[in-house]
């Protein structure tokens, strides 16, 4: 590790996976850093974001990234209470919830916040749709109950790399790259 690392403070090794990924071929080191820090909850995935850069700041340079599932017949659901809602109804309780549904549209959304010489949020958004059952054993969280529209596989009949090209986070780092373009 040296100062130009770049830390991925997440507790989810999918994620980093993901970053790590997306990164290949970039000279950037980048490692995962799993700490605990204070998180509010609001209604909205740049507010949590926002706090989190200023409670992280000592651990420059950094990526963090708040994510979530907003389902259109569930009126946004889960929305910023993806993760709790992961964690006490999973996968199982959603497609329970939405049993008798014909609307299955639905979006991921993920918002990056990047914290080097510069402080800077990056937005992505996958549009989808909610399937009938679970498919596939890759990624993690709701992956095996998304497919983004276009595509006949949910995100956890994918790779990494596959979804990567096309998903929220792949979209939001990609956004990112743009921005830092040669320091990477
Ligand atoms: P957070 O961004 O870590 O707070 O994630 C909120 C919840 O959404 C967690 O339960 C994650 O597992 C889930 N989640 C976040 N990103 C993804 C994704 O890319 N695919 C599937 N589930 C996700």
């Amino acid at each position: 590790m040296n100062d130009d690392t770049l830390n991925v403070i997440t507790s989810n090794r999918g994620k980093y996976v993901e970053y790590k990924e997306k990164l290949k071929g970039h000279h950037r080191e980048i490692e995962m850093v799993n700490i605990d820090y204070p998180e509010i909850q609001t209604d909205s995935l740049e507010a949590v974001v926002k706090f989190a850069l200023k409670e992280l700041e000592d651990h420059a340079p950094l990526i963090i990234d708040d994510s979530g599932i907003f389902i259109d017949a569930l009126d946004g659901f889960p929305g910023v209470y993806s993760a709790y809602v992961m964690k006490t109804l999973g996968c199982e309780g959603i497609l329970s919830l939405m049993e008798d549904q014909d609307d299955r549209s639905s979006r991921f959304e993920c918002v990056i916040g990047y914290l080097d010489e510069e402080k800077k949020l990056f937005k992505g958004i996958s549009k989808g749709s909610i399937t009938y059952e679970k498919k596939g054993t890759k990624g993690f969280g709701y992956d095996p109950i998304f497919r983004q529209d276009g595509f006949e596989k949910t995100y956890a009949e994918m790779t990494s790399e596959e979804k990567n090209r096309i998903s929220h986070r792949g979209r939001a780092m990609d956004k990112l790259l743009d921005h830092v373009k040669e320091s990477y």
